[in-house]
């Protein structure tokens, strides 16, 4: 595969808990994974992006590390880990790993062992430890609110029984925010970092890549403060984005480009302000930043192109390629973000005409595992069974994440759908209807979304590697279509999607042979509503004058 092989990768995030259960425990594993590595490399995804799969008391699904340099063991173990790396790169493909480094679990050495050695220790120093405001200290230090609901503070109780001081976790309770002030934790992580490319991996996700500094003065914010928004007015806010955070990811470049191959790095940055987004894949800093604003943008053709004009404007203008995102762990599945009540079948239509679109653009493309399958959120788990700490967290207001978290439906007509051995029990229950879903359902429909996803991930690759990086928007005279172009490096075009945002059908101009669409199209001419459409045309050399 070439150098840079990120730069146009589609890349696929396999949710480890959900994905295949070889052990029959009722969750996935490391050797599930491995065992479903001909299913990935069929699909013709590049690269898989393992989410966090080391010990973890699981407060927030594995997002709290105990040890991070191991498996956990219901996932299996570290030369499980070495035979999946050797097996993945054997099949092609890349794996990258998600990397926690804002916060860790309180079961993790090193909190522990702050909790042990009292105010003012150099153990408390590697997190954010503070006396608490007010008489007595019963006040939090600041008014700062956690992601998932309650205040980012909790107390302490000393061991001599008195209440004490203050810790951080800008999400639950259980993950202590690090000091990144601290060389301690700066140099700790360049040492992770190591651990998991000397054992072979290809890159890193980092989370909450945005997050590692605080303004040291810590003030006041609640009133600005803002989760996972991408509204490009949000205001600056003293907890996430601070200038300091560049400094620690030059450190680690300097670490991965001193490695052999061609390893990279993936932030976690949700940010409205798409210019400072950028700054984050500056030369010496990460490779790629997520760019999560399609996620919000509504179905319509006007909203979708001004998301791929402003990524392409601001994204891609230090020469770092663009991502795009329409799923992942914690966001509803597209197919039932984009229903419409009043359209039977427009959610899976929209997600299908969205997923051919996100394919036909420069840059990365991101598949969260299902997404090909079309699976849509599920809405109706029963309350006893959900694990999201935003469930808890928000006094049951909230059910969180778990209903795109669901395990995967491989084969057969009844739960587990292969995701595990016969009679094995999913950790979270799949619906029931969920077996025209199933891969082995799907991969024998070539009009099934798996079948759509295949053939689009395929013909990229075999049509991108001749294209340039830039897209071009052609004018149709419909306001409800959008129609991009993809030249080749020479300037002649070589591939055109349109997609119809309407719920009428619309009429097209002659755009090349239709090798693609996302649903039934009897005439080229004429696109179905919510539908979308791939056209090729051939090198000028081969066309027939
Ligand atoms: C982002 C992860 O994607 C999410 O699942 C997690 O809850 C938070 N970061 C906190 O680690």
């Amino acid at each position: 595969m070439s150098a840079e092989w990120w730069r146009e990768a589609v890349v696929y995030q396999v949710y480890v808990r959900s994905f295949a259960d070889a052990d029959g425990d009722g969750e996935g594993d490391l050797a599930g994974i491995r065992s479903r590595l001909p299913y990935l490399a069929d699909l013709g995804v590049d690269a898989l992006w393992l989410t966090p799969f080391y010990p973890s008391p699981l407060a927030d699904g594995g997002y709290d590390v105990a040890d991070y340099r191991d498996v956990d063991p219901r996932y299996g173990t570290l030369a499980d880990f070495d035979e999946l790396v050797t097996a993945t790169h054997a099949a092609g493909l890349r794996l990258v790993v998600d990397i926690v480094p804002n916060h860790c679990s309180d079961q993790h050495p090193w909190f522990q062992a702050a909790l042990a050695a009292g105010p003012g220790s150099a153990e408390r120093a590697r997190f954010v430890f503070r006396p608490g405001r007010g008489r007595g200290g019963e006040e939090p230090p600041n008014d700062w609110l956690g992601a998932f609901g309650g205040r980012a503070w909790t107390r302490v109780t000393e061991a001599d029984g008195s209440p004490g001081e203050w810790y951080l976790h800008l999400f639950t309770p259980e993950q202590p925010d690090f000091d990144w002030s601290h060389p301690a934790v700066v140099a700790e992580f360049l040492d992770i970092l190591r651990f998991w490319l000397d054992r072979g991996v290809d890159g890193f996700r980092i989370d909450v890549a945005h997050g590692l500094v605080k303004d040291p003065s810590l003030p006041d914010a609640a009133a600005l403060q803002r989760f996972l928004t991408v509204d490009p007015a949000a205001p600056p806010m003293p907890m996430w984005d601070q200038d300091g955070v560049h400094e620690i990811y030059r450190g680690w470049r300097q670490v991965l480009d001193s490695y052999p191959g061609d390893r990279m790095t993936v932030g976690e940055v949700w940010l409205g302000n798409l210019h400072r987004l950028a700054m984050y894949t500056r030369p010496d800093e990460l490779h790629q930043a997520f760019n999560f604003r399609w996620l919000f943008a509504p179905w319509t053709a006007q909203a979708v192109r001004e998301v791929v004009d402003l990524s392409m404007r601001e994204v891609a203008a230090l020469g770092a390629p663009t991502t795009w995102v329409l799923s992942n762990h914690d966001v509803w599945r597209p197919v039932t973000r984009y229903a419409d009540p009043g359209r039977p079948g427009s959610g899976l239509r929209r997600a299908r005409a969205s997923l051919l679109l996100m394919l036909a653009l420069p840059g990365s493309a991101y598949l969260y595992q299902g997404e090909e399958l079309g699976l849509p959120e599920v809405t109706d788990l029963p309350e006893e069974v959900l694990q999201d700490p935003i469930w808890e967290r928000s006094g049951r207001t909230a059910r969180g994440r778990d209903g795109c978290r669901v395990p995967i439906p491989w084969s057969g007509t009844a739960p587990p759908f292969g995701f595990g051995p016969p009679g094995s029990v999913p950790w979270l229950p799949q619906p029931t209807g969920w077996a025209e879903l199933s891969v082995q359902a799907q991969a024998a429909d070539p009009a099934s979304t798996l079948s759509m996803v295949r053939a689009a991930v395929r013909l990229r690759r075999q049509l991108l590697g001749g294209l340039g990086e830039q897209l071009r928007w052609v004018d149709a005279g419909d306001p409800r279509l959008v129609v991009l172009a993809r030249d080749r490096v020479d300037g002649t075009p070589a591939l055109t999607c349109a997609v119809n945002f309407g719920s009428s059908p619309a009429a097209l101009p002659a755009l090349g042979d239709a090798v693609l669409s996302s649903g039934p199209v009897d005439d080229p001419r004429v696109l179905p509503p919510e539908t979308a459409v791939w056209f090729t045309q051939p090198p000028p050399a081969s066309r027939v004058p």
